[in-house]
């Protein structure tokens, strides 16, 4: 087993970072393959938080090389910001973080534009990150928007400045008042491009290479399956494709470059900004989950949304992406519950619904329907052995694999590498070999 992709099943957050950490050592590579800096991932290494936004989460492993592909969208100040923290941590990542020539960039105007939009939807706005990744794909698809290729070419009146000029105008339309000089973002440009050179190369052709060579790559996904702008809750998502099929273009690989799909879901569920959501628990339910599982945004610091295990979400996962097998995330934080909810349909009026729905507005008037599974005393914080899970955990677990169709081949019980069940002869064992 060459390659493996590590994506999120839910809404996002669902342990990513952790366990592209975990597994990275038995791996030479790892990749992002789409969004931004509106990812969070959070890894903890004997108790010391790191939270990783582009660079990808294998960075913490000094013997591994990080790719960043032209799936994805780049704040250079973003990005230089995270190399200090990192930098100031110890971590060393000279020679080790490549960025793909054909990534588009985010400018500070992206931002600006993504909050007339959000403000222009009244009572209806996304929740964004507002870290201007939806208006930075928007122009990518536009076919308006800069790339890193777009950097080598710095003459006053070549193509980039022509870009930025048309940009900048485009800009000025939208968001109105004292309007923008092109002169200072060509400026920085030139400026950011001196430090991004040495990173910036084609990315497909050196995953290629490192395929041939023998080399194992791990893909990491950011946001989830639901977050999907394809899959997901459209139109309350992010603006990439989370989803497996992201990886293929996100890096330039071919369809035989992914061997494993690993889909990362929680043990129960969350979610960050606005959109359906149909089995949230509003009021105490809901602050206890929030309480004990610490579920505020690694990247805005925003409360999540909470709720039980949503096996339709789940179901659905599986089946866009493949997922072989599913790493069970945060068992812990279910830790002295008298009972464990887990939704496997949902009512609309009198129909019973099993397939999620593409129309968020169904998806509102649904209504989740439960099983009921009774919890467990005994705590799972920090459990290691499958069989030192007390006995409700494992009945849960086997439940949640009947209801999601994957099996569970990996469990995680608390925020440290360590605390972690990979199942002997699990695909996910396999994998690790
Ligand atoms: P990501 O975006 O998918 O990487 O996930 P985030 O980092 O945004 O959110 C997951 C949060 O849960 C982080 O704070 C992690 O440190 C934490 N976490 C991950 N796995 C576990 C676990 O098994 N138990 C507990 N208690 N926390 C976990
Ligand atoms: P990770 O990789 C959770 C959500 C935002 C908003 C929607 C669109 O840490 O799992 P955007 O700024 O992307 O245009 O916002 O997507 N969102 C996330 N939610 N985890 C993330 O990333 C997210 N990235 C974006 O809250 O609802
Ligand atoms: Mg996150």
């Amino acid at each position: 087993m060459g390659v493996t992709a590590i994506l999120g099943g839910q809404w996002g957050d669902e342990g990513k970072g952790k366990i592209v950490d975990l597994l990275t050592p038995s791996f030479s590579v790892v990749a992002r393959y789409q969004g931004g800096h509106n990812a969070g991932h959070t890894v903890f290494v004997n108790g010391r938080k790191f939270v990783l936004h582009l660079v990808p989460s294998g960075i913490l492993h000094s013997d591994v090389t990080c790719v960043i592909g032209n799936g994805v969208v780049i704040d250079p100040v973003a990005l230089f910001k995270e190399l200090e923290v990192l930098a100031d941590a110890g971590i060393d990542t000279h020679g080790r973080l490549l960025i793909s020539d054909r990534a588009h960039i985010i400018l500070p105007y992206h931002r600006e534009i993504e909050a007339v939009a959000e403000a222009d939807r009244k009572d209806r706005p996304i929740g964004t990150t507002s870290r201007g990744i939806g208006p930075s794909y928007e122009d990518k698809y536009g076919r308006r928007g800069i790339r890193m290729q777009d950097l080598r070419n710095q003459e006053p009146d070549d193509v980039l400045a022509l870009s930025i000029k048309e940009n900048v105008a485009t800009r000025n339309r939208i968001v109105g008042g004292e309007p923008l000089d092109w002169q200072p973002v060509h400026k920085d440009l030139v400026d950011w491009w001196q430090r991004l050179e040495p990173l910036v190369t084609d990315v497909s052709v050196y995953l290629d290479g490192v395929r041939r060579a023998g080399g194992r790559v791990l893909y990491e996904g950011a946001q989830g399956t639901m977050l999907d702008i394809d899959h997901g809750t459209y139109p309350f998502v992010s603006a990439s494709n989370g989803t497996v099929g992201g990886v293929f273009t996100g890096l330039g690989v071919g369809a035989k470059a992914v061997d494993g799909v690993l889909g990362i879901v929680k043990a129960y569920t969350t979610r960050v900004g606005e959109g359906p959501f149909p089995t949230e628990l509003s009021g105490n339910a809901g602050d206890a989950l929030r309480d004990s599982g610490q579920e505020y945004g690694a990247s805005t610091g925003r409360p999540r949304r909470c709720g039980w295990y949503d096996a339709v979400v789940a179901k659905y996962a599986v089946r866009i992406n493949g997922f072989e097998a599913l790493a069970l995330t945060k068992l812990d934080v279910l830790d002295g519950l008298s009972e464990i909810k887990v939704c496997t349909k949902y009512r609309h009026h009198d129909r019973l619904v099993e397939e999620f729905s593409s129309d968020v507005s169904f998806l509102e008037q649904c209504e989740p329907i439960y099983d009921t599974l009774p919890g467990w005393d005994q705590p799972t914080a920090g459990v290691t052995r499958f069989d030192d899970l007390p006995v409700a955990a494992r009945n849960y677990i086997a439940y949640i694999e009947k209801v999601s169709g994957a099996p569970v081949g990996l469990v995680s019980t608390g925020a440290d590498r360590d605390m972690t069940i990979v199942r002997e002869s699990s695909l996910v064992a396999k994998w690790l070999e």
